[in-house]
C-alpha cells in the first residue's frame, strides 16, 4: 500500500527525490491555498499585525515549539533553512584567525555562505574529516574534538548530511563543544518531521531545520530558533517595520513590540505567509497514526533494499543503521559522470533520483515516502543494473 493518490505527483514519474524539495499531500496544499484565498479576500485584515497576521503566525509557533519540543519565543519563521542559517552566521561577530570547525559532508550553499565569511574577516576553516562508515558515536566525536583549538569558535554540522545522508550523532558533541566554550550552529535542514527532533534535549547554541521537506508542508516553509542565550543579540537579514519595535502592547496574540527576536523575522515587508501557516496542517497529517506506521514499514524497506543494492555493487553503506536517517540513504555506486547519469535515468527511465558526486565518489540518494512503493524500487534497481553491471 502507499498513498500516491494523496499527493500531487506525477504518476508517470518514479519520484525517489523526496529530499531535494519535498512533495506536498493535497489535503495539506488545500489548507495553503485556502489561507492564500483568505489573505486575498481581505489583504488589509489579513496582514495587519494588530488584527489577523500577529495572531496567526503566534499560532503556527505554538504547534510548531510542541512539535520540536522549545520554547515558543526561541522560534521564528524563515522561508528555507538557508535564509535562517545566514542570519545566524551573518549576526556573529568575527575576528581575524577566528576558526570555524565543520564536516566534509556540509550543503554547498552553506559552505559558500562560510567561504563568504572567510573572505570578509580572515577566518579560518577547518574541515574534520568524518571515519567512514560512521560505527560508534565516540569515534565520531573524536573526529571533531581532536580538531578543537583555542582559536575555535563555532561548530557547524548538518543533523542530517545533503551529500551522504548520514544522521550525525550530535547530541554529545554539541555538550563536549559547549563545555570548550564554542557556539554550536545545526544545519537541520533534513531533520523535521524526519527524525523525533527535540531541540531542548539537544541544547545546541542555533538550530534552523525545514518544514517543506520531511514535514511536507509547502515551498517557503521552514524555522530558525536561537537559544535564549543568544536570540538578543541576532540581527535581522532584512531591516524592516519589525526591527526596534516599540512596545505597543495588545492583549491580542502575537509579538507585536513585546519580542525584538520575533518582530525582525515575522514583520519584515509584505509577504505571502500561507505556506508557514500550513504547518499546523503538516503537523496534523505526520501525526496521524496510519502515516506514522507506514513510514516505519517504509523505512525498514528502504533500509533492506540498501543494504542489498551495496551488496550488489560491493560497496559499504556509509553507517550502521542508526546512523542512516529512516527515509533517504545514499547508496554508493561504481563511480559515473553524474550528472549525465541522472539524465539518464529520468530520460530512459523515467527515475527522477538524485546522483551525487562526494569526494571523488558517487552515489544514489534513495528517498523513500508514503507515496513510494516497493515497485520503485524494483525499477531503480532494474535501471541501476542495466547500466552499470
Ligand atoms: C543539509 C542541508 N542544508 C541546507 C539545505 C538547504 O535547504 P533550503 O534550500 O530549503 O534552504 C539543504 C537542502 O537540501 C540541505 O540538504
Amino acid at each position: 500500500m502507499n498513498l500516491k493518490n494523496q499527493f500531487l505527483l506525477d504518476n508517470k514519474v518514479t519520484f525517489l527525490n523526496h529530499g531535494s524539495f519535498g512533495a506536498c499531500p493535497k489535503v495539506i496544499f488545500n489548507e495553503y491555498q485556502s489561507w492564500q484565498k483568505k489573505l486575498e479576500n481581505q489583504p488589509v485584515k489579513f496582514l495587519d499585525q494588530f488584527r489577523d497576521f500577529g495572531p496567526n503566525m503566534t499560532n503556527v509557533r505554538e504547534a510548531l515549539s510542541k512539535k520540536i519540543n522549545c520554547n515558543v519565543n526561541n522560534l521564528v519563521p524563515v522561508v528555507n533553512a538557508t535564509t535562517g542559517l545566514n542570519a545566524i552566521i551573518k549576526s556573529l561577530h568575527f575576528k581575524k584567525g577566528d576558526e570555524v570547525i565543520m564536516s566534509n559532508h556540509e550543503y554547498g550553499a552553506l559552505e559558500k555562505t562560510w567561504q563568504f565569511i572567510k573572505t570578509k574577516y580572515k577566518i579560518k576553516i577547518t574541515i574534520a574529516k568524518v571515519s567512514l562508515p560512521i560505527t560508534s558515536e565516540e569515534k565520531f566525536i573524536k573526529d571533531f574534538e581532536k580538531k578543537f583549538s583555542s582559536k575555535t569558535k563555532i561548530l557547524f554540522l548538518s543533523h542530517i548530511t545533503s551529500p551522504t545522508a548520514l544522521l550525525f550523532p550530535i547530541k554529545k558533541l554539541v555538550k563536549i563543544a559547549k563545555q570548550h566554550k564554542i557556539i554550536t550552529i545545526i544545519d537541520g535542514a533534513h531533520a523535521p518531521g524526519h527524525i523525533d527532533l527535540n531541540l531542548k534535549n539537544l541544547n545546541a547554541d542555533f538550530y534552523s531545520g525545514n518544514c517543506h521537506k520531511w514535514m511536507m508542508s509547502p515551498k517557503g516553509a521552514a524555522f530558525m530558533w536561537s537559544s535564549s542565550k543568544y536570540k538578543n543579540h541576532l540581527d535581522p537579514l532584512i531591516v524592516s517595520h519589525g526591527w526596534n519595535k516599540k512596545n505597543n502592547s495588545t492583549n491580542q496574540k502575537g509579538a507585536l513590540g513585546n519580542s525584538r527576536f520575533i518582530d525582525m523575522f515575522e514583520y519584515n515587508g509584505t509577504k505571502d505567509p500561507a505556506a508557514w501557516l500550513s504547518v499546523p496542517a503538516s503537523i496534523k497529517f505526520i501525526n496521524d497514526k496510519k502515516n506514522t506506521k507506514l513510514l516505519m514499514t517504509q523505512s525498514k524497506v528502504l533500509y533492506d533494499f540498501a543494504l542489498k543494492l551495496s551488496k550488489t555493487f560491493r560497496m559499504p553503506l556509509l553507517g550502521d543503521r542508526k546512523f542512516l536517517p529512516p527515509l533517504m540513504i545514499s547508496v554508493p555506486i561504481p563511480k559515473v559522470k553524474e550528472i549525465e547519469f541522472q539524465r539518464k535515468l529520468y530520460q530512459n527511465y523515467k527515475i527522477e533520483i538524485p546522483i551525487i558526486p562526494w569526494e571523488n565518489k558517487s552515489f544514489a540518494r534513495i528517498s523513500y515516502q508514503l507515496y513510494n512503493s516497493f515497485k520503485d524500487l524494483k525499477k531503480l534497481e532494474y535501471a541501476l543494473k542495466k547500466l552499470l553491471i
